[in-house]
């Protein structure tokens, strides 16, 4: 990476800036030719967002709404961590520029719109050579305000005029759009289609890549690398960390340092999303046998998240809350744990709030929404989320899963060390649901017909 702020420096005489030479500055700022840059937003995107704004007007009436982009984290020095724009602030812009602050202002009947951000430094600016987080010939031409103003339907003004204005209440801004971003629209369930459809086929080229994960001996940091490059192929990258377990590795929740080997015979946990380039993210979970089948324990162990998985899905319709499916899939869990001699009280005391002794098992939720993020519309609260009816239009994830530990002591010999996750995207319509992951079986006859039929 080539030095910002600290120019190389040899030999006794302190160096002489570039950006500092009359010569060199008479040089650097003319003889470019005018380009046109345009704003990289497609109409479709700038509609979605402008109905965004809309509803986000008609919730807060009366209130100023102030949306920041952010700004990259530092990573060390003068080097920062790749920027990826605010999801709020993506919902009702469907802009991802770096520092873009949106300010709504209220008037009678709903809001003023602005959207402020830097302009692109021209030949003649400092920036346009010296500014290393923006000028163009560091990072390549940005798009101006009259481009984005076109494409966005917006005002839009250079970021220093912003005042600094906050919004009013950001506590209650934030849970509103949590609320708000629940219910996808058309525009958005495309872009979630897209984000899993791209996913499914990283499942098929991680597949691909675990003989050679095995035999060259390098392990799950191969098969990492291998899903993130798909996602930076096809979208804008992973939705979050790529978590591939294998063996000992599956059933830690969130294995995301995938520094370990890939066994013959073990299990292998993939949990990976590719996120659009709209910024819309996947998130599905698969378990695999790496020699191509399960041993008995592993696949009676997916057995049973496969019928906990299957008695969730069934619950999500419209008219269900949310949390139905939780408490469907814990059942089967539970009655699965007990028939195996594994819970230490009956399946009714564990399933009551004060037992929950399958939950050592499996200490995580088993679903969430889905969207711009991850784990969606977090910031909502539990009347709005777990205890809400399923609309539709919602997309969430049934993810339920199994973990014993190589170190259980609570957990017999054959089942330690093997950790089963299944996860699906779903869509909640009108009359049930639309598996937007179904592509990949769920079963473990499924699982590994598919896995054979990936080249050897
Ligand atoms: N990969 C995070 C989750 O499944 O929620
Ligand atoms: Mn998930
Ligand atoms: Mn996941």
């Amino acid at each position: 990476m080539t030095g910002a702020t600290v120019p190389p420096h040899t030999g006794t005489r302190p160096p002489r800036l570039a950006e500092d030479s009359p010569g060199f500055l008479a040089r650097i700022g003319q003889g470019w030719a005018d380009r046109e840059v345009r704003a990289p937003v497609d109409v479709a995107a700038a509609r979605a967002a402008a109905e965004h704004r809309a509803r986000l007007s008609a919730a807060l009436p009366q209130r100023t709404v102030v949306l920041a982009a952010g700004h990259a984290p530092r990573r060390n020095g003068d080097a920062d961590y790749a920027f990826r724009a605010d999801s709020d602030f993506v919902w009702a812009t469907s802009c991802q520029v770096e520092g873009g602050v949106l300010v709504m202002t209220p008037r009678p009947g709903g809001h003023d719109p602005v959207l402020y951000l830097p302009p692109p430094a021209g030949p003649a600016e400092r920036d346009f050579h010296a500014g290393a987080a923006r000028g163009e010939l560091w990072v390549g031409p940005s798009a101006g305000l009259a481009a984005w103003s076109t494409a966005l339907d917006l005002p839009v003004r250079p970021v220093a005029d912003y005042d600094g204005r906050e919004a009013d209440d950001p506590e209650r801004l934030r849970t509103v759009l949590s609320d708000l971003r629940m219910v996808k629209d058309e525009w958005e369930v495309g872009q979630l289609r897209e984000a899993v459809d791209q996913t499914v086929a990283g499942f098929a080229t991680v597949a691909d890549e675990v003989p050679r994960a095995v035999s060259r001996g390098w392990g799950e940091r191969w098969l990492q690398g291998t899903f993130d490059r798909h996602a930076r192929t096809f979208g804008n990258g992973p939705g979050y960390s790529t978590i591939v377990g294998s063996g000992e590795h599956a059933p830690i929740l969130h294995w995301v340092r995938c520094d370990g080997p890939v066994l013959p015979g073990e299990a292998l946990l993939l949990d990976m999303g590719v996120e659009a380039r709209s910024l819309y993210t996947a998130d599905v979970t698969r378990t695999i046998p790496v020699g191509g089948a399960f041993t008995p324990a592993q696949r009676s162990v997916h057995d049973l998240v496969e019928a906990a998985h299957r008695a969730g899905m069934d619950r999500v319709r419209p008219g269900n809350t949310f949390s139905d499916f939780h408490f469907a899939a814990m059942e089967v869990l539970a009655r699965g744990l007990h028939d195996w001699g594994l819970l230490p009280v009956s399946v009714d005391e564990a399933l009551a709030p004060e037992g929950q002794q399958h939950r050592r098992y499996l200490v995580c939720g088993i679903g969430h929404h889905l969207g711009l993020d991850v784990h969606d519309c977090g910031s909502s609260g539990y009347e709005r989320y777990q205890g809400a009816p399923l609309r539709p239009g919602m997309v969430l994830t049934v993810e339920p899963g199994l973990y014993f530990h190589a170190h259980d002591e609570t957990a017999p010999p054959e089942l330690r060390g093997i950790g089963v996750r299944l996860e699906d995207d779903l869509l909640v319509t009108a009359s049930g649901n639309e598996v937007l992951s179904g592509a990949l079986p769920i079963d473990a006859a499924g699982i590994e017909e598919w896995a054979a039929r990936r080249p050897a």
